[in-house]
């Protein structure tokens, strides 16, 4: 073998060998309960995306009996109508002041009433195609179905297949810069986008997080092109899962809302001129032309079309916009918003490795192998150097926020 070829061999043992170590080292179990917090300080809980995330990463280091028990503990927690929870508290809740007053306009004390993009679907194909176990998936799928019936039954408005996020914290992408202008002049006041995300959270349980209400009420209510790129890839995931199960019926019926949800994206949510993907507020019906990752998320999409591929992938590669030292910026550089330093707001800048793993996928399952393996590769050499950070800058490589956080184990599987 050759010296490099045999140097990154090494490599890749050994960042696997990390990632199982933090995964462990992050991992929390109860009587009734087992999952991997965030980080150890700042994110105790469990974390809907996230945990989707570690059982990916879990599953594909070997241990699928951690990926399913994080996946069922997260699943069971769904409530009897299908939220899917955005976090779950477990022994914490107590702990927490925010939840404390809020606790009585909340429909269950020890989990958030908000989702994240569902991520689970995903996570539980994954466990399927390395297990086979068709116990697992016949415990899993009709939860998952559960969710999913509810996201389109209750979140969808106006005759749009699309998903609402009522919420930025749902789609993951908290502080985005796509939505200041939906939340208010607040954001311009110092820390002033955490006022309103907390004012915007205490209107909407006065309302009870009830979907009707807040729309009828006209509060934050966005199609938002990261979530709903997920919501597709999941539908798509479940038409397959009941095709092993038998179920020709429910997966046929996920297979037609995947085609109608990925043409909704590639219509809808299409800027035109920039050849860019955006988020739709509800409330005006307006396309929030502001470029972030999110924006290249439907180059994941199944059915999306070559030629939009191409635009896409020409923004992907272009050293102004995201294409930097270290890829892929959240936003990209020749943005106003463009800050790869800033530590008070997430999500305006620095390079993720959650959404550089969804970038791979995307590009590899559309045959740009080497353009996905440069993520790849780009990834892995940002864990490396600097350790599993939150985020990283994407100019210098250095890490931000958390340290020893979770997700970024997934570099260890790209
Ligand atoms: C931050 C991220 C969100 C993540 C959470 C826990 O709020 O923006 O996407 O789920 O931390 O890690």
């Amino acid at each position: 073998m050759p010296e490099s070829k045999l140097q990154n061999a090494f490599d890749m043992i050994s960042i696997q060998e990390e990632a199982i170590r933090l995964l462990d080292a992050n991992a929390r179990r109860g009587k009734d309960y087992y999952y991997t917090a965030p980080s150890r300080q700042k994110y105790p809980h469990q974390w809907s995306w996230d945990s989707s995330f570690h059982a990916i990463v879990n599953c594909h280091l070997g241990r699928p009996d951690l990926a399913k028990e994080e996946i069922l503990t997260l699943l069971y927690k769904m409530s009897p109508e299908g939220v899917l929870p955005h976090i779950v508290f477990h022994g914490h809740s107590l702990r927490m002041l925010g939840n404390r007053l809020l606790r009585s306009y909340w429909p269950q004390s020890d989990r958030s009433p908000l989702v994240q993009p569902p991520v689970a679907a995903l996570a539980v194909r994954e466990i399927w195609e390395q297990t086979e176990d068709i116990g697992f998936l016949n415990e899993a799928l009709p939860l998952l179905n559960r969710h999913f019936a509810w996201l389109g039954a209750r979140r969808c408005f106006g005759g749009s297949p699309l998903v609402s996020i009522i919420s930025p914290w749902e789609c993951g992408l908290d502080h985005k810069p796509g939505f200041d202008e939906v939340l208010g002049r607040a954001v311009k006041f110092p820390l002033g986008r955490y006022i309103a995300l907390y004012t915007a959270e205490i209107r909407l349980a006065l309302r009870r997080y009830d979907p009707d209400q807040i729309a009828q009420r006209g509060y934050f209510n966005v199609r938002e092109v990261i979530f709903n790129t997920i919501y597709a890839l999941g539908l798509e995931a479940l038409g397959v899962m009941f095709d092993v199960i038998g179920d020709r019926m429910k997966a046929e019926s996920f297979r037609t809302r995947n085609r109608e949800v990925e043409n909704a994206i590639l219509q809808e949510c299409y800027g035109a001129a920039t050849s860019l993907y955006y988020d739709v507020d509800v409330n005006t019906g307006v396309l929030i032309s502001e470029p972030s990752v999110s924006s290249l998320m439907p180059l994941a999409l199944a059915n999306v079309p070559e030629s939009r591929l191409e635009t896409l992938i020409m923004h992907l590669t272009d050293t102004s916009e995201f294409w930097l030292q270290f890829p892929v910026p959240s936003v990209p550089q020749n943005s106003k918003f463009f800050e790869p330093q800033d530590q008070r707001y997430l999500w305006r800048g620095p390079t993720w490795i959650n959404t550089n793993w969804f970038l791979a996928n995307g590009l590899r399952r559309h045959g740009y192998d080497e353009l996905a393996d440069s993520i790849s590769q780009a990834s892995r050499n940002l864990v490396e150097q600097f350790g599993f950070w939150e985020y990283y800058n994407p100019l210098s490589g250095e890490g931000g926020g958390e340290r020893d956080f979770s997700w970024s184990t997934l570099a260890a599987i790209m």
